[in-house]
Order: C-alpha cells, then sequence, then structure tokens
C-alpha cells in the first residue's frame, strides 16, 4: 500500500495550459488562474514541467539555472504565490527535476568550456581526437550521443540533444550540488518531485560500444542508481514527499526498488512499456495498429508484478511527450466521448496513483497539423529528416509525425470555443487544435455525460472507495483479445472491470451474475446505458465500452 493510493496528480506543461499576458506563451500566473478548475477536478497535486531559465531547445528540459524562473514564465512572486495558492485550494505542487543533464548554457558548462578541470568533471568529458567518436551510442533524439569540442579536444556526452550534456553522478560535488536544489524548493513549500530520465543518471565505469544496440543498455537503471538515489532522498528529508521517477526503458525488478517504501527511494515511477504497443519492431518511428493482446499483458505484468513485491506505479496514458490517447488507442469521431471515458476507466480503476494531463479530462485529440513547419519539438523535426534521408517521402514522414510527435500533446489547452481556445489573446507559440470549438472545458462542465465530469467522478470514486486505492488487482483471461479485464479486491469489497478497445461489440466470458453485482460506472451515458446480454446470458459490450461492477455485500 502507498501513502499516495487515493491521490491524483494533475500534470501541467504550463507553456500551454494558459496565458495571462497575451505573449502567445502559457505561464505561471496562467496555472493561477486555473486553480479553482482545477480545484473542481478534484485532484491533490499538480505537477509543473520545468519553468526554470532555459534556452528552451527542449521546452525547459534543457535547464540553465535550476534557481531562477524564466521570464517566459513569470517570476519568483508567481511561483512563490501558485504554490501559496494552490495550498489554500487544497493542492500540493510538484516539480520537475531534470538532473540526469543540464544544458550547455548552464554556468556549470560553460566554465567546462572555458577549460576549468573542476567543471569538466561535472560532466562526461572524454579526451580524443574528431575521427574518433568514444562510443556508437545514439542519442535519445537521434544522432549520435558525444559532440566534439575542438578547442578542448574532448568530446562531451548527451543522450538527448547536443544541448542537453549529461552530468556525472559518480562526482559527489555533482550530487551535493543537486541535493542544495531540492532543499532550496523544498523551503519554497513544493511538495513534492517529478525525476526527470532519473534512471539514466549512473554511467558505466568504461565507455563501450554497443555491438547489438543504441547504447541504453549500458546506461538505463546503472550500476549505481540506487544507491545514489537512497542518498538524494536521505540527505534532502524527501521520505515522505510525493516523489515520481521518470524511468526510460526499464524493468520491473528496477521499479520494485525505485519505489517499494522499504527502499526509500521514491513513492512511484512512470514506465513507458505500455505506450510502445504501437511501434512497429519496437522503432518509435515505424507505425503499427496497436497490439492489444500486448498492452493487457504488459498491465498484468506491471500491476501484478508490482503489488507480489509491494512497489507502486505511476499510472498514465499521457504526458507532454505522449501523442493524444483518445487519438491513439480510441476513436477521435463516432465514438470519441465512449472511448475517451473506457480509456480513463482502464486507468483510474487500476492499482496505483493516476495522473490526468492537461486537455485529457476532455479527450483533446492529436494536433492535426497538416504542415511539417507547424510542428516544433526537436525531436519531431530531427526524425523528419532522418526519415527523409532513410527514403521515406515527405508526405509519409509527415504521416508518422502526425501519430508520433510530442507536440501532439503540447498544443493549447482547449478552454473555450472563442479564439484560441481561451488559451491566449496573443498568437499562440503553437497552433491551437482545430477543433476547439466541440472540444473545450467550457461546453463539458456541468454537463453529466461530459468526459470531463467523468474524470471528476473517478477522481472522486478514488477516495470514497478503499478497494480503488488499496484494493489487490488480478487480471482476468477474456477470450476476447481487445477486451482488458480486472478485478480489484479488498476485504468483501470487489469490482470487476471491463473495457472494450475495440470498434465492435464483443460477448465477455466472464460471468456477472444479476443479483451480485450493481453497476457502477459505463462509459456510454446513463440514457443508452443497457445491460446487454445475449441468449446463454453473457455480457456483451458495446464498442468501446467498459463497465465496472461492483459486488453488493450482504450484511
Ligand atoms: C523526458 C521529458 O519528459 C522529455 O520531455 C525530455 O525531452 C527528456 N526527458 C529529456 O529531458
Amino acid at each position: 500500500m502507498s501513502g499516495f493510493s487515493n491521490k491524483v496528480i494533475y500534470q501541467i506543461y504550463p507553456k500551454s495550459f494558459m496565458d495571462s499576458d497575451g505573449d502567445g506563451f502559457g505561464d505561471l500566473k496562467g496555472v493561477t488562474k486555473k486553480l479553482d478548475y482545477l480545484a473542481y477536478l478534484g485532484v491533490d497535486y499538480l505537477w509543473l514541467t520545468p519553468f526554470f531559465v532555459s534556452p528552451q531547445r527542449d521546452n525547459g528540459y534543457d535547464v540553465e539555472d535550476y534557481y531562477n524562473i524564466d521570464p517566459r514564465f513569470g517570476t519568483m512572486e508567481d511561483v512563490e504565490n501558485l504554490i501559496a495558492e494552490a495550498k489554500k485550494h487544497g493542492m500540493g505542487v510538484m516539480f520537475d527535476m531534470v538532473f540526469n543533464h543540464t544544458s550547455t548554457a548552464h554556468e556549470w558548462f560553460q566554465k567546462a568550456l572555458q577549460g576549468d578541470k573542476e567543471y569538466q568533471d561535472f560532466y562526461y568529458f572524454v579526451d580524443g581526437t574528431e575521427d574518433k567518436i568514444p562510443t556508437n551510442w545514439i542519442s535519445k533524439f537521434g544522432g549520435p550521443a558525444w559532440k566534439y569540442v575542438p578547442d578542448l579536444k574532448k568530446w562531451y556526452l548527451h543522450l538527448f540533444d547536443e544541448t542537453q550534456a549529461d552530468l556525472n553522478w559518480e562526482n559527489e560535488k555533482v550530487r551535493e550540488e543537486l541535493k542544495k536544489v531540492i532543499h532550496f524548493w523544498k523551503d519554497k513549500g513544493v511538495e513534492g518531485f517529478r525525476f526527470d530520465v532519473v534512471n539514466l543518471i549512473s554511467k558505466p565505469e568504461v565507455f563501450e560500444d554497443d555491438m547489438i544496440g543504441d547504447g541504453r543498455r549500458f546506461y538505463t537503471d546503472g550500476r549505481h542508481v540506487h544507491e545514489f538515489l537512497k542518498e538524494l532522498v536521505a540527505d534532502t528529508q524527501m521520505e515522505s514527499m510525493v516523489t515520481v521517477g521518470e524511468m526510460s526503458s526499464t524493468t520491473l525488478e528496477n521499479c520494485i526498488r525505485y519505489s517499494n517504501p522499504e527502499e526509500k527511494e521514491l513513492s512511484m515511477c512512470f514506465n513507458f512499456h505500455h505506450l510502445k504497443i504501437d511501434y512497429k519492431g519496437g522503432d518509435k518511428w515505424e507505425v503499427m495498429d496497436p497490439d492489444i493482446r500486448q498492452l493487457n499483458d504488459l498491465m498484468k505484468h506491471w500491476q501484478e508484478g508490482m503489488q507480489k513485491a509491494n512497489g507502486w506505479n505511476a499510472v498514465f496514458w499521457c504526458n507532454h511527450d505522449q501523442p493524444r490517447i483518445v487519438s491513439r488507442l480510441g476513436d477521435e469521431h463516432k465514438y470519441w466521448k465512449e472511448s475517451a471515458k473506457m480509456l480513463a476507466t482502464s486507468i483510474h480503476m487500476m492499482r496505483g496513483t493516476p495522473y490526468v494531463y492537461q486537455g485529457e479530462e476532455i479527450g483533446m485529440t492529436n494536433a492535426g497539423y497538416s504542415n511539417i513547419e507547424e510542428y516544433k519539438d526537436v525531436e519531431s523535426l530531427n526524425y523528419y529528416e532522418i526519415m527523409l534521408d532513410q527514403g521515406k517521402t515527405k508526405e509519409e514522414a509527415l504521416k508518422i509525425v502526425g501519430l508520433r510527435s510530442r507536440d501532439n500533446g503540447r498544443t493549447p489547452m482547449q478552454w473555450t470555443d472563442g479564439e484560441n481556445a481561451g488559451f491566449s489573446q496573443g498568437t499562440p507559440w503553437i497552433g491551437v487544435n482545430h477543433n476547439s470549438q466541440c472540444i473545450n472545458v467550457e461546453s463539458q462542465l456541468g454537463d453529466k455525460d461530459s468526459i470531463l465530469e467523468y474524470y471528476r467522478r473517478l477522481i472522486a470514486l478514488r477516495k470514497e472507495k478503499a478497494v480503488i486505492a488499496d484494493g489487490s488487482i488480478s487480471f482476468l483471461e477474456e477470450s476476447a483479445a481487445e477486451v482488458m479485464a480486472y478485478t480489484r479486491t479488498l476485504g468483501d469489497e470487489e469490482l470487476v472491470v471491463f473495457a472494450n478497445y475495440s470498434d465492435r461489440e464483443v460477448v465477455l466470458n466472464t460471468n456477472i451474475p444479476e443479483n451480485s453485482y450493481l453497476l457502477l460506472l459505463d462509459s456510454y451515458t446513463d440514457e443508452t446505458s443497457i445491460i446487454n446480454r445475449n441468449q446463454e446470458g453473457c455480457l456483451v459490450l458495446r464498442p468501446y465500452e467498459s463497465q465496472v461492477w461492483e459486488k453488493v455485500v450482504r450484511n
């Protein structure tokens, strides 16, 4: 059981959430303006992606100064005010700590470039000549993971963009500096932290070529990662705070260690395996239909596996790096509402702490841009070029970017059906989705059949029913591959959850006796929610229908 089992966390990408001053760029004051809305939704914590001083090459994940606010987002006063106001609204604020790397504009890196050996040791600088790259590793954003600095006759490591240099956590001074950052923000009232790609912080002792992959096996869940996390948490007294690690290409065994309370590392982990079920051959830039059978297997593996060893999952579909889930696993058109609710149900009934990413709660869809110039994300633009170099046509590459781009999750939040979706009075930094007139907060607030109100209900239910927060989970074998089914149990309480991930009707093989269970939730609206059974008495789910059945407890 986790101290955060009945909590729900809402993720805000400030740049695209609400622009308070009309410069087209979302800001901290904009977030503060929307606190009433967030409190209405019922969430407990707000995780804000980075807004520290940054060249914004990777939208703030390239931090130049951990202690100051990028003026585009506001001021220190704005952030202090936001923390205080959120608290008054009953919500804690979580910051996003990018500790695997800094921007090359960071003072430490700049000193390193000027030849300061102490600061060169803050990073991975390796002596060499330009014609001999230290290893053949590939950066997560495409291209080599090393960059040469001719003046120093050294290469430096960057697992992401070349302006994001990896920090050397083996160096105690680095670890001490990062602890200071945590203390600074804790003192300001920050209640929790999300740690960016934190399972990549421990690099190998020797750098060697990867003959079978892109290098990740040498630095993922690396040799000292658990030690480093324990030290960071202990020395900054973070044990009781809400902390979540973003774990890239991780394993169940490691996530158990990261999140089991006895280990005193983090409260929970994000893993991404379930979001690769439509990557052909495991390659993000090769598309295929989602494999729902695989999704089921992965969910079972992670849910039951973490439960068995007292680990804790952060459960989620969306974030600022992912395409919109309704476009990906649901249906943007005919079954938009039903599929969005079905997807929400699958996640919110699980064992773990659910995350809602801005706009998910109103069923926002992929960006739908028709032109490569509309995309802003460094990864999308790099891979567009890489795909052209590999021989794809512009149309093919654009289609893939349309499905995969991180910008799909970064279009401005759709508040109203008005200009710029009510996000900004200026020109938004990135294009507003063309469907903002139909999909927006204003039109869904108070409409009891809306996706928004359904999310509210799911969030409230986690607090009302201990079985959702603390029950055990067990996956059921359904014969239809498109159905996800599981039970939650706590003492006498029991829930049975079914979700149909297809656009056709499916017959269930799990029997739900009429008199012993009541229908608690259905992704179809109340008026149309009829319980279908076939002649043998088996339940039949409509396209994208989800149902949650609650066992009647008789005293
Ligand atoms: C993961 C973040 O979520 C992503 O947006 C960022 O580009 C990389 N880490 C690098 O910091």
